[in-house]
């Protein structure tokens, strides 16, 4: 029988509900302990597991012996957890964006590498089938040109004490390119290769009458890759009529094209007159939250971090692209070279 790991989680809220519901069949975890600045609502879910709750991550750490934790926190919110976790040697899986500061996140990297700690980001969609099938083409036909984006409409309603208290707030959040494209561009860097500049405008003034709104109504960002690549990249949430979440790539023999949360693909190859349909679905049906949260824990438990798809030093990267993207915009277009 291989040893029941121990999790912790820090942030009870939506992302920490969706991993424990993810891994609720997982018959090698227990979920030991839950932290959250509203202690309250670390209790409620600690209670509903007999697990313990905690207000600090530090004095979780000192409290109970974790194997993993899971940092679901907002974007503004990082820092305290991972520098905790570091300190304990407790390996740690950080949803996306892992933070809204490139310097901050940069410097947990530095310590993350100096201690050989397991990391993981919450980039899920580098686990799908359709992932999987484009990874695999465009490595032998590269990618020349991609656009995508996630369109939507203004975020009027939803529990003010949850993500909304947060999300459309530009200083919480970072704003809706660093929160929410960031999966659109952690995918393009998948199956692309890293950046090297970025350049952005924004439109605003378009979203009136939400109560504490400063995102971007939209941004258009325009990206050079290393590999030689160019690509669009958008963010809106000014539209009421429609909206969508899509990535294109187009290589010399094929384009890629997914669409929905789900990055259902269709592939196009010159000289065939239709496209083949592959599922965004997990391989074997899995639920995707799970399919990472295993791929995590598979490193965990053996010390290997092979199964992982996107490292927290990765992560980095993305973060860097999508936070370069709202100074771009911010300097009314002007381009922004890459670092890391
Ligand atoms: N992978 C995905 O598809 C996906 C989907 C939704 C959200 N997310 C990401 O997950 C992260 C968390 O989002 P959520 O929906 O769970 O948010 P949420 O607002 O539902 O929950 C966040 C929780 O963190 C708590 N918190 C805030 N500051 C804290 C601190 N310093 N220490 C401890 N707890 C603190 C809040 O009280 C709240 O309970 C965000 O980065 C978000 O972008 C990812």
């Amino acid at each position: 029988m291989p040893k029941t790991l121990r999790l912790g989680f820090i942030g009870a809220g939506g992302m920490t509900k969706a991993h424990t519901d993810a891994m609720a069949g997982f018959t090698d975890v227990t979920f030991a302990a839950f932290c959250d600045v509203k202690k309250a609502r670390a209790k409620a879910m600690a209670d509903s597991f007999g697990a313990e709750a905690f207000s600090d991550p530090a004095k979780m750490f000192a409290a109970i012996d974790l194997d993993a934790v899971w940092i679901n926190l907002p974007p503004f919110a990082h820092g305290e957890a991972e520098f905790a976790a570091l300190a304990a040697q407790v390996p740690f899986f950080v949803e996306k964006p892992i933070n809204k500061d490139v310097k901050q996140a940069a410097k947990i990297a530095a310590a993350v590498e100096k201690a050989d700690l397991i990391t993981c980001a919450g980039y899920m969609n580098r686990y799908r089938k359709s992932a999987d099938a484009a990874k695999k083409l465009l490595a032998a036909d590269p990618v020349a040109y991609a656009s995508g984006g996630w369109l939507g409409g203004p975020p009027r309603s939803g529990d003010p004490q949850g993500i909304w208290s947060w999300w459309i707030q530009k200083d919480k959040s970072g704003g809706q390119f660093v929160e929410q494209v960031t999966h659109t561009i952690d995918l393009a860097r998948y199956l692309m290769g890293d950046a090297e500049s970025v350049s952005a405008f924004a439109a605003t003034g378009f979203v009136t009458g939400i109560k504490k709104y400063t995102m971007d109504d939209a941004l258009a960002v325009s990206v050079k890759f290393k590999s030689g690549a160019v690509a669009n990249f958008c963010a809106s949430v000014a539209c009421e009529a429609r909206g969508g979440v899509f990535l294109d790539l187009y290589a010399s023999q094929h384009a890629v094209c997914m669409t929905g949360w789900g990055h259902d693909a269709l592939i196009y190859e010159a000289g065939k007159k239709k496209p083949k349909a592959v599922s965004g679905e997990a391989p074997g049906g899995a639920h995707i939250f799970g399919v990472e949260d295993r791929a995590f824990l598979k490193a965990v438990r053996s010390g290997n971090p092979a199964a992982i798809r996107t490292t927290y030093a990765d992560a980095v990267k993305t973060l860097e692209l999508t936070v370069a993207a709202t100074v771009s915009a911010e300097k009314g277009g002007k381009p922004v070279t890459l670092k890391y």
